[in-house]
């Protein structure tokens, strides 16, 4: 076998180690597979006392199934038999007459979860990498290999489909609170605790009695329909047909994803065959070239950032950079403009660690790496210097003249300005060369893309650092030329401006939001409007749009009148503990979603044309992961050559 070893220990212990050839990581590829029969194979001849499948990686256990050979499905012929192929042999590994045991160190997702699911145990080792998942919905497909057969049986309905509708990972040690692994251990007796557990002949994990009712009708209905009032606020089913998928087939096929009609809307064929699906894996691979960019500077590891302003973006982005490992320094002019930072972070973190036993601990280093600093000391240590001050071009001048001066030679430089001439701040610099963009968006935890913006003095070397500096705070980065808006506000703003004018026109922003919503945007241009702030927008839109157009007047007006949205809790809408107060939208006239959505397409089209990002994909990857942008379209421009809109 190219990518197993069998091994056999004294106690009669069969030991498989996945380590597939030519890859970094596992991935169940139709050789992965079938090379895994042939060991079942071998083990039916032969058969051990156990055995247990553990990786020969460094990192991680099992990705998943080849998502490359996703894109040679162009059949649903050969979707049902991919399907049909991991489906059977994990049968026939649950079925094996001897014990078997998944030994799970990092990442487990997708079919390599379902492969622990068919054994009879599940050791995890206490490890922050380790993880199970079953992602697949977020590919627009279902976990067909028994996912949905056996994680229901083993945490129990609810649970199994939280986690299979939402692709979250699961923690070793949430695993073994929830039954999902049997035993959480930590790596150093990691091999011996799996032959105990394996040798143990204790009973398989058994759900309680109600939880057990709970699989079957008719209290399993009760469970589906909560399952989709839920999947309901999230994601419409003509947009995304998987996670309806998921429920049906466990409530009615007993998760056996072939069982399904063809001919029903929930059946394989129809996900299969579905744009959703196809542009759903395009993603995928359009995150895959973004985060392909922290790759180019591989030498460049930095531990220590210096974020200048601790204002809305500068305060979050310290306190997420603390999170993800790095020393921070944070610096204001006062230390009361940097308390309420270290407040929020404190708050933040509390939230990210609060089902943790040792969440205290854990906040504790996470705060101590966040450290104030009004004097400005970290600029001499620093490896990556972050100015989020407010946007003033002279205060960004003066303010990098004197960082250039301290900072170490080799320390990145950067600004996280939004409206200004990245080429004009690098003036005040001895060297412009260093100067590079990182721009953040708000909120900074939630959005997952950086622009790294590339002026036309700085040098090909700094852009590639920056990048590598974003893939290590797990951002994905996006190069992108300084131009006014770079590529995501350049493509919000015409398309906020004209949500607003339809407002100017008469229509409530309800039925505005309710036309995007209905086209597939997470949140109406309205809402995000408030919630950006109107006084951020409006600054936005004027330095985009430079004089030619007015601010629409109720924009003009609510500013004026200090009602700048979500913060202020008041804007276009009213706002409750954070949350907008709607009426309901009423009917949505035809084709506004077509006029909101037109003015960002012609963008975007500008934006590739002008070569401000390097090509479509990206632009279409940017957008996506910059605004939201309804990801089963593929992106915008996708969205445009498949709909010759
Ligand atoms: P903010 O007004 O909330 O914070 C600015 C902070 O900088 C204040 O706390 C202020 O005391 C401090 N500051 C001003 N001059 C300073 C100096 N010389 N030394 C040290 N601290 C100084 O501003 P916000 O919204 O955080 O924006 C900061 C930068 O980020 C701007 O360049 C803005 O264009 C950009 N940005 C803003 C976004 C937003 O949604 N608010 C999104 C992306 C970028």
């Amino acid at each position: 076998m190219k990518n197993w070893k069998l091994d056999r220990d004294a106690d009669g212990i069969a030991w498989a180690t996945l380590d597939k050839a030519e890859s970094s990581t596992n991935v169940l590829s139709a050789e992965v597979m079938a090379e895994l029969a042939q060991l079942l194979d071998i083990c039916d001849r032969e058969p051990p006392k156990a055995l247990i499948f553990r990786s020969g990686k460094e990192a991680g256990f099992i990705a998943g199934a080849d998502i490359e050979e996703f894109t040679t499905l162009d059949s649903p012929a050969k979707g049902r038999a991919l399907v049909q192929r991991g489906w059977d042999l994990y049968n026939r590994l649950a079925a094996v007459p001897y014990v078997t045991l998944a030994l799970v160190r990092g990442h487990c997702m997708g079919g390599g979860t379902e492969l622990a699911l068919a054994c009879t145990y599940r050791v995890a080792v206490d490890e922050p990498g380790t993880k199970f998942a079953l992602p697949e919905v977020m590919l627009g497909i279902v976990p067909g290999w028994g996912g949905m057969l056996r994680l229901p049986q083993l945490v129990g309905p609810a649970a199994a489909l939280d986690i299979m509708l939402t692709g979250k990972g699961i923690d070793a040690k949430r695993a073994k609170r929830m039954g999902l692994a049997d035993e959480c251990v930590p790596p150093r007796v990691m091999e011996n605790a799996a032959r105990m557990v394996a040798l143990s002949g204790r009973p398989r994990h058994q759900l309680p009695l109600m939880q057990r009712l709970m699989n079957s009708a008719p209290l399993s209905g009760i469970v589906a329909s909560q399952a989709r009032k839920q999947v309901a606020k999230r994601a419409r089913q003509e947009h995304y047909p998987a996670p309806y998928a998921i429920i049906d087939m466990w409530q009615n096929y007993g998760g056996n994803a072939l069982a399904v009609p063809a001919n029903s809307p929930t059946s394989l064929d129809a996900i299969i065959g579905s744009a959703t699906t196809r542009n759903l894996v395009r993603v995928f691979f359009l995150q895959e070239r973004l985060k392909s960019f922290g790759k180019e500077a591989a030498g460049f590891a930095p531990k220590r950032v210096h974020v200048i302003g601790a204002g809305v973006m500068g305060g979050d982005i310290a306190a997420w950079c603390a999170q993800r490992g790095m020393t921070v320094t944070l610096q204001d002019q006062k230390i009361e403009r940097i308390a309420p930072a270290i407040k929020r972070a404190a708050e933040a973190y509390r939230r990210k660690f609060r089902y943790d036993r040792d969440a205290d601990k854990q906040m504790r280093f996470v705060l101590d790496r966040l450290i104030p600093d009004p004097a400005g000391e970290g600029v001499r240590q620093a490896d990556v210097i972050i100015e989020a001050i407010f946007e003033n071009l002279d205060a960004k001048q003066a303010l990098f003249r004197d960082v250039e001066a301290r900072a170490k030679p080799d320390a990145l430089l950067a600004s996280n300005t939004s409206s200004l001439r990245l080429g004009d701040i690098a003036q005040a610099l001895k060297n412009p060369a260093r100067l590079v963009g990182i721009h953040f968006f708000n909120p900074v935890a939630k959005m997952p893309l950086v622009e790294v913006v590339q002026g036309a003095t700085t040098d090909d070397a700094t852009a590639k650092k920056a990048a590598a500096f974003v893939r290590k705070i797990d951002k994905l980065p996006l190069p992108v030329k300084d131009a006014p808006g770079f590529l995501v506000n350049a493509v919000l703003a015409p398309y906020m401006l004209e949500a607003m004018r339809c407002v100017e026109e008469g229509l409530s922003p309800e039925t505005v939001d309710e036309a995007a919503l209905a086209f597939g945007m997470p949140m109406g241009p309205i809402e995000l409007a408030d919630t950006v702030g109107l006084d951020v927008a409006m600054a936005a839109g004027k330095s985009l749009a430079a004089g030619v157009t007015e601010a629409p007047k109720k924009l003009a007006d609510l500013v004026a009148a200090g009602n700048l949205g979500r913060k202020t809790g008041k804007g276009f809408y009213a706002y409750e503990k954070g949350k907008a107060v709607k009426a309901p939208a009423g009917s949505v006239p035809a084709k506004l979603a077509e006029r909101l959505v037109g003015p960002l397409l012609a963008a975007t089209q500008k934006c590739v044309a002008g070569g401000i990002v390097a090509d479509a994909d990206l632009a279409d990857g940017g957008v996506i992961f910059g605004t939201g942008f309804a990801p089963f379209t593929g992106g915008p421009m996708n969205y445009i050559k498949s709909t010759g809109a």
